[in-house]
């Protein structure tokens, strides 16, 4: 047999050899991937998947977890099947596995590619080692609409920072040999464009300009194949007017032929069925399509295992587009190693000493502690000191289900770090904690049924808003301050958990304000998966730490970015508006014929609102610190450039403060004038360094030609010479500028 990470000329012998043996029914069964379904330990061969497995009818299944499950089932794929192929298992191991990493919306807010990469390595890791090979991750999908609830899972609204991270992730997951028993072949999802769906809607129409999709919403995609992702996922989405999962043109011409990827093309969950709905023919119709497209394996729907002999059959389809497909099932499962062991992934010592590992969760800790992201801090109300006595109130501060956040399916909810027991654990006896719930998540006990789904429920307590409110008030009157742990349940975001109200639900706002009317200091202590509302929390909370959902460790690290042990470095990769009727609103927008004037909010004839000014409340790149970051002066090498130079912009930035911190310094660049418009500043560097107290380092961005280039309306990659506006500063906001010529 062949081995394992042999050179190409290998497998393809390999492979074509196995064809050759293969019906076409074979063929055809290796494109299905159902569900896991009814397996039961010891009933493996048979369950109803285990009798089609036998018969050669499945390709591989996906969200089956434990070495003996998995273990199992693959011994009837290659004891009990003709061919004795095994079979790939999947697994939406979006953060992390039994240790969980902060909602991939916060780790990007980390601006730390390495800690990225550390955390996919990990979480395949543990993955592998409970026997599965292939993760339905990185979700890549840029979203500038936070009323989508899929925000949670993907890294936020700008295409630079988007594809750092895919590649990063993709490079944790797979390593750098697929066959490896700790390496897992990554799927990089949705694609394309799942995350414009029309008003936030999940599952909605999404329709764009070409420059858009290529400038602002491909990168990411585009990025995670040149890192060589094995696998793409279609997203369930219309992309000009043909559903992804059967557009040739985004699937073979733009994804096969221009950005040469050859792995495995998988649909989203039914997403073949789904074209039906959209209406694009039966299930016959809508599986040729979907073939025909490129797509290579059917997820859960079977229209290619009930369809495609009869296509074939009619002459709609060719057997030479079954076989490619099938070549490219096998030749993943041939990466992964699976030819020369179909156990590989199936070690019981691994499953045993690899996951949950306090390695792993140490690491897991840091990761969240560097997700949060510090919004507020009036009179240095943080860090807390480890003294005194504190109340901690909320729905969320004694909570240990909604830590892990949406997408972690193989978390152990029961040891999930709960706020409470973070801050107690943390701090020791030196400070006496009080707590009441205060409130419930939602003074509507549907929505928050709705909100708790996964067994993720909060728990409904019967007491009146009023009551519930008066117990909290007298247990923060007997404190030195208050921690008022509020925001999201952790189902409020994810796939199908759209908001069209953008705020903290009403009932804990009230609670909020009444924590507020006692006068002592509160910390706002948030949980959200996407970016919310808080206009009129910016105001009246003293002190408000975003913390998303951080993981499995999230108490831990909220009790050490809280007392001080780490000081919060976080920036958003998302603005937050200030009203959802700015939605969509992000930082790289144009500069339309009408802009505002500088420093106005409104205008008549302007590009604005009469009720709202056109600002986020924090904009992209925005996060505080304990300390003080003082940055000096920008300075170019050059203001005159011509062809292939490189450019230098330097600043040197201080800690100005009393804290050790970590400070990510952001470059941006603006093309003046293009042949076609472009965006008033655009991502283009970023550099996070860690500073002492009074220590003070210089950045150092180089910039070439590379970082100009955009696709013009022919859509051809390219810069144009002329002016440019380099920008730096510690958020997209706050920038220094400096004007520089650049010819050809
Ligand atoms: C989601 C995908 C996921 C798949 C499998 C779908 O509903 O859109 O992101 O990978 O289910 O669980």
């Amino acid at each position: 047999m062949a081995q394992p990470g042999a050179d190409k000329a290998a497998m393809h012998t390999f492979i074509n050899g196995l064809m050759q043996k293969m019906t076409l029914d074979e063929k055809i069964g290796q494109l299905n991937l159902p569900g896991a379904g009814d397996i039961v330990t010891g009933q493996a061969s048979n369950s109803d998947i285990g009798k089609k497995i036998k018969e050669g009818r499945v390709g591989g299944l996906f969200n089956i977890k434990s070495v003996e499950k998995i273990k199992a089932i693959q011994k009837v794929a290659v004891e009990e099947s003709r061919l004795k192929i095994p079979l790939i298992f999947g697994m939406d191991v979006i953060h992390g596995y039994k240790t969980v990493f902060p909602i991939p919306l916060a780790l990007s807010c980390s601006w730390d590619m390495q800690l990225i990469e550390q955390t996919a390595r990990i979480a395949a890791i543990e993955a592998s080692a409970d026997g599965i090979n292939w993760t339905f991750s990185p979700m890549v999908d840029i979203a500038r609409d936070p009323r989508w609830g899929r925000i949670a899972e993907g890294s936020g609204e700008d295409a630079y920072l988007g594809s750092r991270i895919a590649a990063a992730m993709v490079t944790g997951y797979q390593g750098n040999d697929l066959s490896k028993d700790n390496t897992i072949l990554s799927c990089v999802k949705h694609y394309a464009l799942y995350g414009a769906a029309e008003a936030g809607r999940d599952y909605n129409t999404t329709d764009m300009s070409r420059q858009r999709m290529y400038n602002e919403y491909f990168p990411p995609y585009f990025a995670a194949v040149k890192a060589g992702v094995g696998s793409v996922m279609a997203s369930f989405n219309e992309v000009d007017g043909i559903p992804a999962t059967a557009n040739k043109w985004l699937m073979n011409d733009v994804l096969r032929k221009e950005w040469g990827f050859d792995g495995l093309l998988v649909t989203d969950y039914t997403g073949i069925n789904e074209m039906i709905d959209h209406g694009l023919g039966d299930l016959k119709t809508v599986s040729a399509k979907a073939l025909q497209a490129g797509i290579d394996m059917d997820m859960v729907g079977e229209g290619f295992l009930t369809t495609l002999q009869s296509s074939l059959q009619a002459g709609i389809i060719t057997e030479a587009q079954i076989n490619t497909a099938c070549k490219r099932i096998l030749e993943a499962k041939y990466k992964l190693g699976l030819f020369e062991d179909p156990y590989r992934y199936c070690k019981e010592e691994r499953a045993r000493t690899e996951v949950y590992t306090a390695a792993h969760r140490k690491i897991a800790r840091e990761a969240a502690a560097q997700s949060f992201v510090l919004l507020k801090n009036q009179n240095k109300t943080l860090p807390l000191r480890k003294t005194g006595t504190l109340a901690v109130i909320g729905p969320l501060a004694n909570n240990k289900e909604n830590m892990p956040g949406t997408w972690s399916v193989a978390a152990e909810f029961d040891k999930s770090i709960s706020v409470l027991t973070g801050l107690k654990e943390v701090a020791g006896n030196q400070v006496k904690f009080l707590y009441a719930k205060g409130s419930n998540l939602d003074a509507d006990e549907k929505f928050e049924e709705r909100a708790g789904m996964f067994g993720k429920a909060l728990g409904r307590d019967k007491r009146t808003e009023e009551a519930m409110i008066a117990e909290a008030v007298s247990v923060a009157a007997q404190s030195d301050a208050i921690l008022a742990v509020l925001g999201e349940s952790a189902e409020m975001t994810g796939e199908s958990s759209s908001r069209a109200d953008l705020s903290i639900p009403e009932t804990q706002r009230k609670l909020l304000k009444a924590l507020l009317a006692t006068g002592k200091p509160v910390v706002l202590v948030l949980f959200t998966g996407r970016p919310l509302t808080l206009t009129e929390e910016q105001k009246e909370v003293p002190a408000i730490l975003n913390v998303w959902f951080g993981g499995s460790e999230t108490g831990y690290a909220v009790a050490d970015v809280l007392f001080g042990d780490v000081n919060p470095s976080g920036k958003l990769s998302t603005s937050f508006p200030k009203h959802v009727g700015q939605v969509p609103i992000f930082y790289n927008h144009k500069n339309t014929g009408r802009p505002l004037a500088a420093g106005k909010w409104f205008q008549k004839f302007r590009s604005n609102y009469l009720d709202v000014d056109n600002d986020p409340l924090y904009p992209f790149g925005f996060g505080l610190s304990y300390t003080n970051f003082q940055y000096g002066t920008l300075t170019v090498s050059d203001t005159l450039l011509k062809g292939e130079q490189m450019l230098t912009a330097r600043i040197k930035v201080k800690n100005t403060g009393n804290y050790a911190g970590k400070e990510t310094v952001q470059l941006y660049i603006r093309d003046m004038v293009g042949s076609v418009t472009r965006p008033v500043k655009e991502l283009k560097g970023f550099e996070k360094i860690t500073l002492e107290p009074g220590e003070e380092k210089e950045v150092v961005f180089k910039i070439s030609t590379a970082d100009l280039m955009f696709y013009n309306y022919d859509l051809l990659h390219t810069w144009e010479p002329g002016e440019f506006q380099i920008m730096v500063g510690p958020n997209s906001r706050d920038l220094q500028s400096v004007k520089v010529q650049w010819e050809k």
